[in-house]
């Protein structure tokens, strides 16, 4: 069959790099996809980014299946338009997508349905938000409502930091919605503390598939510290998910979200990704909810999976409850997937593009380089975004999985190139 993967970064290449591993799989495209995914003979970009026209053109080649990376066209209903032309799509629709496209509504819908998750409230209007925040005190997390990707949260470790986040959401009209509107949002919600993991599952509606166990790392510089980015590494599995956190996640998080969408009447479809926040008790709270699965913890995880990708989003995309998904059970390598962002300078705020890259490495069965910024310019790879590369190695233990990593970033080259050296630090302490 001839599928279709929608987005073009390091999540993409990786899911059409799996895809493409299936017998039954003749062609990937990739819309608009990026260097790498040019490179790959088995995979083909199309230079289509609007919805419309990427419909018709699934339609007119007879797309058997198509599976969204971003948020963004999920937002947009990429997939009831898709469904609405009687195309296969994995992915939630427009209102199921809200749970990461507005904060406001994930929050209202976690305290409905009694998933844990931080104390907050939610305002428009920034004189109530100040008096909030001076009753509350620091530290606090003010979120901007809406699509921010990854920069409309600030974790105020003072107050003045906390004013000038509302300000910069409610007075200035950071994040586009127009202050004074009643558009504009913040969430206001208590700090928590604990280790962070991303618990990614699969949804046909009604049943459940957990993915493997993933941790990323947010923070630009080593130590997490630096602002906030997408993204600049990740590993699979995250020790600090436990047998006994993991069930916990799934009872007291996954499964409760899951009905509850489908009793509000917007059944969840595609992949659900919960950021928890785990204590030293090991007790877990969401910090929020994707409708997609992470970038880049997709790149490790994809690089540990072993069953036919293809088999599994097929059966994701059946009729709610047909049983398919539930039957499934996943096979993964039982060797540590690490992987570790190279950056362009001046990522995360104001990435240089355009540098010539050189080194990377071949594909073996221990390293694989997803690419996510990179575009050909008259047949030399050149960096076209923030995130660059994620160096991908596997390996029995973590700190030989991030040693051969490392190994592979050495040889890599490209101006001002930015990478962390301690990708998959928390897993070393374990
Ligand atoms: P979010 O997009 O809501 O996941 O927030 C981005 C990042 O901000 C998270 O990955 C956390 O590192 C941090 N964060 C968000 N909410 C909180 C919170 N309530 N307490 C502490 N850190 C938080
Ligand atoms: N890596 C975090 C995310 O995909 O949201």
């Amino acid at each position: 069959m001839n599928v279709l993967v929608i987005g073009g970064g390091g999540r993409e290449h990786a899911l059409a790099w799996k895809l493409a591993q299936s017998p039954k799989v003749q062609r990937v495209y990739v819309a608009p996809g990026n260097g790498g995914t040019a490179l790959d003979a088995c995979l083909k970009n199309l230079p289509i980014t609007d919805m419309a026209a990427l419909r018709d053109w699934a339609i007119a080649h007879k797309i058997e299946l198509t599976v969204v990376g971003p948020e963004g066209p999920l937002a947009a209903g990429v997939v009831d338009d898709f469904r609405a032309h009687g195309l296969r799509i994995l992915g939630p629709t427009q209102a199921a997508a809200q749970l990461e496209s507005s904060k406001a509504f994930s929050k209202a819908f976690m305290q409905r349905h009694g998933i844990p998750t931080a104390h907050f409230e939610v305002f428009s209007e920034a004189t109530a938000a100040h008096a909030y925040l001076d009753r509350m005190g620091a530290p606090i997390v003010v979120k901007a409502d809406g699509l921010a990707a990854g920069k409309g949260v600030v974790v105020a470790m003072s107050l003045p930091e906390a004013h000038a986040a509302v300000d910069m959401v409610l007075v200035d009209g950071a994040f586009g919605a127009h202050p004074g509107s009643g558009e504009a949002r913040v969430v206001i919600e208590e700090f928590l503390t604990g280790e962070e993991a991303s618990f990614m599952v699969l949804c046909d509606g009604k049943n459940v598939l957990p993915l493997a166990t993933s941790q990323d790392h947010k923070r630009l510089q080593d130590g997490d510290a630096g602002p906030n980015t997408g993204g600049m590494g990740a590993y699979s599995p995250a020790p600090v998910v436990t047998p006994d956190v993991h069930a916990r996640a799934m009872r007291e998080v996954i499964l409760p979200t899951i009905r509850g969408m489908e009793k509000d009447g917007i059944p969840f479809t595609g992949f659900l990704y919960a950021g928890l926040m785990i204590d030293a008790q090991g007790q877990v709270k969401t910090l929020e909810f994707n409708c997609r699965m992470g970038d880049p913890e997709t790149q490790p995880i994809m690089a540990r999976l072993k069953s036919d990708w293809v088999d599994v989003l097929w059966a994701a995309t059946e009729a709610a409850g047909s049983k398919a998904l539930a039957d499934l059970e996943l096979q993964w390598d039982r060797r540590t997937a690490l992987g570790v962002v190279l950056a362009a300078p001046g990522y995360p705020l104001a990435p240089r593009v355009g540098g010539a890259i050189s080194g990377i490495p071949k594909e073996t069965d221990e390293v694989v380089v997803f690419h996510a910024g990179t575009q050909f310019h008259d047949g030399v790879l050149k960096t076209s975004g923030g995130r660059v590369l994620c160096v991908t190695a596997l390996a029995d233990t973590v700190k030989v999985a991030q040693a051969r990593a490392y190994d592979a970033v050495r040889q890599i080259q490209f101006e001002g190139m930015q990478f962390r050296s301690d990708i998959g630090f928390r897993a070393l302490k374990a």
